[in-house]
């Protein structure tokens, strides 16, 4: 048995909830802090998962499904699932395997993963391992040189789009300066070599990327660009009027401002201001395939798992990741036959109740 195969050791494991009970025994508590926990309060971080309840579904019942398709297509991939693994920095944290393990899952199942700039697999590692399209988070960790050596990277190792977060990563400043991590192999600073912990702190006073470095990130790559993290139609309509290929409704799993309101309560207003102009996609407290149909009903094309998969990473390494992917894509295929729908494609707004107040 190779370390990235450590069995699921229980068949108890049916729900991403079991994952996370599991992963808290198998790590230790900071490291289940730092994947289970959220900034401040909290309290964006409860509603991301509450907010589900306040959207019920509208069933066609007598409707005969035979096969359901899961498939749709992102940013021109055809994926197998309408979700994607998100950028979970430092994965390999969770467990040895971690970025790369998870990037080979994703690929087996047909999706999309993510790869977060504070990786701690080399990028092009995390590309070879993965079948499917790979996509790179880029922060502007290092300043622009070392971004602009990260692009340079992602490009000829095959990476298939950038994924930018207008705002600074300051959540993961005292997870990283808490000690004991190696360097940051994919933030290379030219002549220097990979950023070293101890200058992680001023690489994030660096790393806030503004609507002028998007322009700037334009020039150096020529695939397409989606923008993290859009929580108001008016970022949404700038997002796109800078060139973004596709913007992600995302408060970044409530790790970042606090008392910000959850994902799926914004995405109404998100789809309005776009108005079919370019992809939606959103993140945030997805732990049930429910969770996932109630999101593509409201107009995302697809969504990114973030804890979903990293609790199973964290609890038993690829394997443990597999069968995250694989318990969400059954609740997805039985949610979708008692809706009575036969393809994510045809979900919309008519399979679901959602709150007066929200339009
Ligand atoms: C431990 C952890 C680390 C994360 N690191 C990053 C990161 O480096 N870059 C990023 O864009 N988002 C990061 N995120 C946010 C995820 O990409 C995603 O937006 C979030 O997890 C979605 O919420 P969910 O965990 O409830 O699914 C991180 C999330 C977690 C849980």
């Amino acid at each position: 048995m190779t370390r990235s195969s450590r069995p699921v050791a229980s068949p108890r494991v049916v729900s991403i909830a079991d994952f996370r009970a599991l992963a808290q025994r198998r790590v230790p508590r900071a490291v289940f802090d730092y994947l289970d926990g959220g900034a401040e309060g909290e309290i964006t971080l409860r509603e991301n998962c509450r907010v589900y309840e306040d959207v019920t579904f509208r069933p066609r019942h007598a409707v005969a499904v035979a096969d359901c398709n899961l498939c749709t297509r992102v940013l021109g991939f055809d994926l197998a699932l309408p979700f994607m693994l998100a950028p979970v920095g430092y994965s390999r944290l969770m467990h040895p395997v971690g970025e790369v393990g998870a990037a080979r899952a994703a690929g087996n199942a047909g999706t999309a993963y993510i790869l977060s700039t504070i990786s701690g697999h080399k990028l092009e590692d995390v590309k070879a391992a993965s079948t499917g399209p790979v996509f790179y988070q880029l922060y502007l960790m290092g300043g622009r040189a070392a971004a602009e050596a990260a692009i340079e990277r992602a490009r000829l190792a095959g990476f298939s789009a950038l994924v930018v977060i207008l705002s600074r990563p300051g959540w993961l400043a005292s997870f990283l300066l808490d000690g004991g991590l190696p360097a940051l192999p994919n933030v290379v600073v030219p002549g220097k070599g990979p950023v070293p912990l101890v200058d992680v702190a001023a690489a994030l006073a660096e790393s806030t990327v503004t609507w002028s470095d998007l322009g700037w990130i334009r020039e150096l790559w020529r695939g397409p660009i989606v923008v993290k993290g859009v929580l108001t139609g008016d970022d949404a309509r700038r997002a796109i009027d800078e060139g973004a290929a596709a913007i992600s409704v995302s408060n970044h799993g409530g790790r970042q401002l606090d008392c910000v309101p959850a994902s799926l309560r914004v995405l109404p207003e998100v789809v309005k201001a776009v108005n079919g102009q370019t992809e939606i996609l959103m993140d945030g407290g997805i732990r049930r395939g429910t969770d996932i149909i109630k999101a593509l009903c409201l107009g995302a094309r697809a969504v990114l798992c973030g804890r979903a998969y990293a609790y199973g990473l964290a609890a038993a390494g690829e394997a443990g990741v597999n069968r995250a992917i694989e318990i969400l894509r059954t609740d997805l295929d039985r949610t979708l036959r008692l809706l009575g729908c036969a393809s994510v494609a045809e979900l919309d707004r008519s399979y679901v109740n959602v709150p007066r107040s929200w339009d």
